[in-house]
């Protein structure tokens, strides 16, 4: 009798843990938590056919390391998420220097303008390169290169990101453009201290355009704080939807002594709304 409650009570234990592991999975990929790279939501075939097309970049550039250089152009590893011309030991044009002082990340909007045609996006630039007309082939091409990096690295999470916000976005029935205006709304608290426009002037506060995948502090020209500063050198890399969020929430709380003085906002639907807005600032 006993003998027969034990051996239940294992069949039982046995079978909890087995879904417990495959709700965990289920859900960790998901949100693209510690999966493996590249994250569930990336189609693996645009990743596919983006490798193909960066065949054409082989004889200027490598893509396997950050420290390889060819004897033409800089290493691509790692490119997405950096700012212009900051690849150490790698001697720039002067245009492309002068890029790097406007600001110019290497996020996907900006690349996509320069693959598209390097002389138009920073003209005067070494790139003997005509430039991928098809939108298409830009866009894989770009996923490919976000896969150019060490997984663990926090580069990849807007990436991760992206799941997030997706999750977030399907719990909410509003459309998208809904959420748009709303954020955009929200968006004039900001606007007291932060240019949103596509001027890229920094009044009080950086300008926003491009802030979602931008690197924390990487606005050149623009006075961080010390406390600001700090933060980037213990870590805080990349503005995702979530460390943004964080920071929306209770800025001082996140980077104690920032002189971002803001209150936060604490209504979580707002902030939702706000950064999906920022995401369309490109
Ligand atoms: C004919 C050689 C050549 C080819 C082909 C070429 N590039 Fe370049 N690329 C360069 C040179 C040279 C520079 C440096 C530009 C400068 O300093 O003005 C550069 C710069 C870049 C930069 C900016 C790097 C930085 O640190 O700012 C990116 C991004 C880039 N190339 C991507 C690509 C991609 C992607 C391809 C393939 C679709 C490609 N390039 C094809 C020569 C080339
Ligand atoms: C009262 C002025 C003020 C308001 C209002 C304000 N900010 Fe800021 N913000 C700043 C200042 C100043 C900094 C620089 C912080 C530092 O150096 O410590 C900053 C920094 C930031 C950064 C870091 C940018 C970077 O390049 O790393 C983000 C992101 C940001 N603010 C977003 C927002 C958003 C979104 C809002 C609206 C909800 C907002 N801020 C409202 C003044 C403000």
């Amino acid at each position: 009798m006993n003998g027969n409650k034990d051996f239940l009570a294992v069949i039982l234990t046995v079978f909890g843990v087995v879904v417990f592991v495959g709700v965990f999975h289920f859900f960790g990929d998901e949100l693209g938590v510690d999966s493996a790279y590249p994250p569930a939501n990336v189609m693996l075939s645009q990743v596919d056919q983006g490798k193909r097309i960066s065949r054409k970049c082989l004889p200027c550039h490598d893509l396997t390391s950050a420290r390889r250089f060819t004897r033409v152009g800089p290493p691509l590893w790692e490119i997405v998420g950096k700012p212009a011309a900051s690849v150490q030991g790698y001697v720039y044009s002067r245009a492309q220097l002068r890029a790097r002082q406007d600001g110019v990340v290497w996020d996907e909007f900006s690349l996509d303008r320069y693959l598209d045609n390097p002389r138009d996006f920073i003209p005067g630039n070494k790139m003997a390169f005509a430039g991928l007309h098809l939108g298409a082939e830009r866009k894989a091409l770009i996923e490919y290169l976000k896969t150019l990096q060490d997984p663990k690295e926090s580069r990849m999470a807007p990436l991760i990101d992206q799941a997030i916000l997706s999750l977030s976005a399907a719990e909410d029935s509003s459309s998208f453009v809904e959420r748009v205006k709303r954020g955009r709304i929200e968006s004039e608290k900001c606007g007291a201290c932060h240019d949103l426009g596509p001027e890229k002037k920094n009044i009080v506060g950086p300008y926003l355009m491009g802030v979602v995948g931008r690197p924390a502090g990487g606005v050149l020209e623009y006075p961080f704080s010390q406390p600001f500063k700090k933060a980037v050198a213990q870590g805080l890399k990349v503005w995702n939807t979530k460390n943004l969020d964080d920071f929306i929430t209770d800025p001082d709380a996140v980077i104690p002594g920032t002189k971002m003085i803001f209150p936060g906002i604490k209504d979580d639907q707002r902030r939702q709304d706000l950064i999906v807005y920022l995401r369309t600032l490109k």
